[in-house]
């Protein structure tokens, strides 16, 4: 959506003091652009719904990784949540401190484990009792006399979100039940060199109500009530960002007044991803073509599911705008891409004004899950991704476009 960064000038599109156009045309498209400016007002917006309890802030990595992105929230006090190897290497790249890094994930490998306790990784958000037991024979072969760690909370609450995206569900593979959670607590003498100083809950993403989320928290607190010395409570991210104007989503400050009353004893976490990026990018791509089928009206454009799959993966709406808007009459498009799959579209039912062959149109809302989830698919280069500096006066290039050398360069 549009916002105080990203918006039209005299018709053309502008983030901050930087013409779209111009970005497109001197870098070609499709093209990431990011606005450092709009996403540091969000680290901003978020800390002040939550101020009274004054979290620390992991920024979710899975969100957007470019090192731009990462390196700017981490001078601006972020620290980072991270959920393999790779993106703890690159938080490290990025300045973060490795106190303030989190190491979450259901998944992780021994070597991953191994890793994090050799960097000295702040926390580790615990998934599975195997892993805790691993954490534990790893600690006394590094040496690490405390290692520090959250247990993550499967709260068995259904979150109110797209189902690809709920987490906290009884059925979910996502972090330990109850039952499980309770059991770890009373056995934290098994594990001599992990000190449990956390629970740690993340019940899905795009929240659309604050009640599931509150419920979670309270569901903490129980299990935490026999155990005054566990003082830290990470509730994960969620917060919802609006697609559409349509689209009805709690404030984040209803997100803050929901949990405050709650949380007020305890240190808190957040990891926060979408919120943080998502509005502050787009996603511009380049009209190859028209045409008329079946009565729709078809826009064929240089971008596609493999640069932004959110459409195609969970019917997700994004609102698509001209770059230049002539403020002719409009009508319904389906934007699609080149990709040889029907499910290749970038939105459909679209209104845009009438639209011809070469002209540029952004795809908004797209800074967060849209560069990270790209593939080479169909062997489509990785596009480029653009940073608008954060006092909004000037750009350049974080990551180049990818080549066809980059194609090749593990088959070699
Ligand atoms: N913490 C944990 C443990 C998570 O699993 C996630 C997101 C976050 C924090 C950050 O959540 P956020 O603030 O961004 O809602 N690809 C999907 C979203 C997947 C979210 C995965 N976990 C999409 O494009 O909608």
């Amino acid at each position: 959506m549009l916002n105080n960064s990203i918006h039209y000038r005299a018709g053309n599109l502008f983030a901050d003091e930087i013409s779209i156009e111009e970005i497109a045309e001197q870098v070609g498209t499709p093209v990431y652009i990011y606005s450092l400016k709009r996403m540091l007002h969000n680290l901003e917006r978020i800390r002040s719904a939550f101020s009274v309890l004054k979290p620390e802030i992991h920024y979710s990595a899975k969100a957007n990784a470019n090192l731009a992105v990462l390196k700017t929230l981490v001078q601006a006090g972020a620290g980072i949540d991270a959920v393999s190897a790779g993106e703890i290497h690159k938080a490290l790249l990025a300045g973060a401190d490795t106190a303030h890094i989190v190491f979450a994930g259901v998944g992780k490998t021994r070597d991953e484990l191994r890793y994090a306790l050799e960097k000295q990784i702040g926390w580790i958000n615990v998934e599975n009792v195997g892993e805790l037991e691993s954490i534990q024979e790893l600690a006394v072969l590094t040496d690490r006399k405390q290692v520090r760690v959250a247990l993550r909370l499967n709260p068995d609450i259904a979150a109110p979100t797209h189902r690809h995206i709920a987490t906290g569900h009884g059925a979910a593979k996502f972090g330990l039940s109850i039952q499980t959670v309770r059991e770890l607590l009373r056995r934290q003498d098994d594990f001599p060199n992990v000190s449990i100083e956390g629970l740690h809950i993340h019940i899905g993403s795009q929240l659309h109500d604050t009640n599931a989320t509150r419920q979670a928290v309270e569901t903490v607190l129980e299990i935490l009530h026999p155990y005054p010395t566990i003082r830290t409570i990470n509730i994960g991210g969620g917060l919802a960002v609006a697609y559409s104007a349509e689209e009805p989503i709690p404030s984040w400050d209803d997100f803050g007044a929901a949990v405050t009353p709650l949380l007020k004893d305890y240190q808190v976490i957040l990891e926060p991803g979408r919120s943080v990026i998502a509005d502050a990018g787009l996603f511009v791509i380049s009209v190859l073509y028209t045409k008329e089928q079946g009565g729709e009206h078809l826009l064929i454009t240089d971008g596609s599911m493999a640069e932004l799959i959110r459409p195609a993966l969970y019917e997700a709406h994004h609102m698509i705008v001209p770059v230049a808007d002539y403020k002719r009459d409009k009508r319904l498009y389906h934007v699609v891409g080149p990709v040889c799959e029907s499910a290749d579209a970038l939105g459909h039912n679209i209104e845009i004004q009438a639209t011809v062959t070469n002209e540029k149109l952004a795809v908004l809302t797209a800074g967060a899950y849209g560069m990270v989830m790209s593939s080479n698919y169909n062997q489509r280069l990785r596009p480029p991704e653009v940073v608008i500096s954060p006092d909004g006066q000037s750009w350049q290039v974080a990551r180049q476009r990818e080549t066809w050398a980059d194609l090749v360069s593990h088959e070699q």
